[in-house]
């Protein structure tokens, strides 16, 4: 099994396609938001199949999650090794090798030269559930901070500090009733109406001047949360100066910072943290997507004594299983012996290079941004101004009809997020697509 780029053989979905998406639709849960209509069938690097033979490229690795690419030979020999030896540990009660040794590799790997703990987890969600919790425990503070426009997951915890839409909030309320919001630095489109630097970050006043003056104590904060770039917002990178500032206030009143690196980890952004990029090291770190090549995994790694909860305030029976901690190793290994950061790197600034050509032709590629594989395109009108949600929800499914599988973010821009063993080669094909695309519809 091999593929050499997208293949079409039958409009997608084909009848195979379309029969299971309607038993799908029958039983499966209707929270699902679904944005193309994809039935993955076999998976190889770059490619995706469906059942009637369409082959599809992958340019948002289901979110950032097949950062090595899908069905890595690496990975898939670790899984089916420990298969062989053990599949499950109940991690509440007993201990295990691989769940060591990868807290070993990681710790060393994430921001901050400082002793740290590591607590497993099943999802990005449980990730942020757990930093929260962890921060709580730690300062027995009652308030939290989060941005506008943010992403953090779907259980009460994470949701409450989600703010890209109303949707995953409508009917949940109260939310943990104990999250404030203040802007993030999205610069194209600042709250203030004003540009960067001469702004002398107004969204960073809004945090000292109002938040901490009139509306919560600073010493009552337990935890500010980020996104070191936000992604389900729409792929929006603040300046360095944002995070120095933020470091600053937190070190000042004792609030924990915690970064959720949940979508941006794992050489995603060209170094192996996003953090790296401004010199910031968090308190608290969240990950998952990347991390066990697409089997259920995640953690929140702290500072060793910000981690010190008491016995049994947080657990949970299926972290850290064997199978999972040996494919997470695995990604590691090929993240480094691969060079895939420095991949991540170099091929992002070729595809921002050519999108940039592109730009030049079609105005309505308002604003290209990003770092590494981590870069959004935000569409925008003739009025150059206000967004074109329209014509970038046209564009993912026109781009999915030849073959490109493309993933929204924020009001109007897309995510090219493809994994990080891609090559010019495939770039090129993704934006031969979106240019064909983008011919047919403005
Ligand atoms: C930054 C960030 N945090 C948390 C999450 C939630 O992760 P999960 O969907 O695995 O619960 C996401 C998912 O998109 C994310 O992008």
């Amino acid at each position: 099994m091999s593929y050499s780029g997208p293949k079409i053989v039958v409009t997608p979905p084909g009848p195979k396609a379309a029969k299971l998406i309607e038993q799908d639709e029958k039983i499966l849960s209707g929270s699902l938001t679904r944005s193309s209509p994809l039935v993955g069938e076999k998976a190889l690097g770059m490619y995706i199949e469906d059942p009637d033979g369409n082959v599809f490229m992958d340019f948002g690795s289901g979110i950032a999650v097949t950062a090595l690419g899908h069905r890595h030979p690496a990975v898939v020999k670790a899984i089916k090794n420990q298969l062989d030896k053990i599949i499950f540990v109940n991690s509440l009660d007993y201990y295990s090798a691989p769940q060591v040794e990868y807290a070993e590799k990681i710790c060393a790997l994430t921001p901050g030269d400082f002793e740290k703990r590591i607590f497993y987890t099943n999802s990005g969600s449980e990730s942020v559930e757990a930093a929260i919790k962890m921060a709580k425990a730690h300062n027995r503070r009652p308030y939290g901070i989060g941005f506008i426009n943010s992403f953090h997951g779907r259980t009460m915890g994470a949701i409450s500090f989600t703010t890209t839409n109303v949707v995953g909030r409508r009917g949940f309320a109260p939310m943990y009733p104990i999250g404030q919001f203040v802007p993030y630095p999205y610069c194209y489109r600042c709250m203030f109406n004003r540009k960067y630097p001469s702004c002398g970050m107004e969204c960073m006043n809004y945090l000292t001047d109002i938040m901490f003056k009139k509306i919560l104590p600073p010493d009552e904060v337990s935890f500010i949360i980020l996104e070191p770039i936000q992604g389900s917002g729409g792929y929006i990178v603040p300046p360095k100066e944002f995070f120095t500032r933020l470091r600053k206030i937190c070190d000042e009143h004792g609030i924990l910072l915690i970064a959720d690196e949940v979508q941006t980890g794992f050489g995603r952004t060209g170094k192996m943290f996003a953090c790296e990029h401004f010199g910031l090291e968090p308190d608290i770190i969240t990950l998952s997507k990347a991390f066990a090549h697409g089997l259920p995994a995640g953690a929140a790694i702290a500072k060793a004594e910000v981690m010190d909860w008491d016995p049994g305030a947080h657990e949970g029976t299926l972290n850290g299983g064997p199978v999972i901690m040996e494919a997470a190793k695995a990604v590691l290994r090929v993240i480094d012996e691969e060079k895939l950061v420095e991949n991540a790197a170099k091929m992002g600034t070729y595809l921002k290079t050519k999108l940039g050509v592109l730009q030049q032709k079609y105005p309505v590629i308002g604003d290209i941004r990003g770092l590494g594989l981590m870069v959004g395109i935000e569409f925008i009108n003739d009025d150059k101004k206000t967004a074109a949600a329209e014509l970038r929800d046209k564009l993912i499914q026109a781009a999915f009809q030849k073959g490109l599988l493309l993933l929204g973010a924020g009001v109007s821009s897309i995510r090219l997020a493809p994994p990080l063993i891609v090559k010019e080669r495939e770039i090129d094909i993704a934006l031969n697509i979106i240019e064909d695309c983008l011919k047919e519809l403005v």
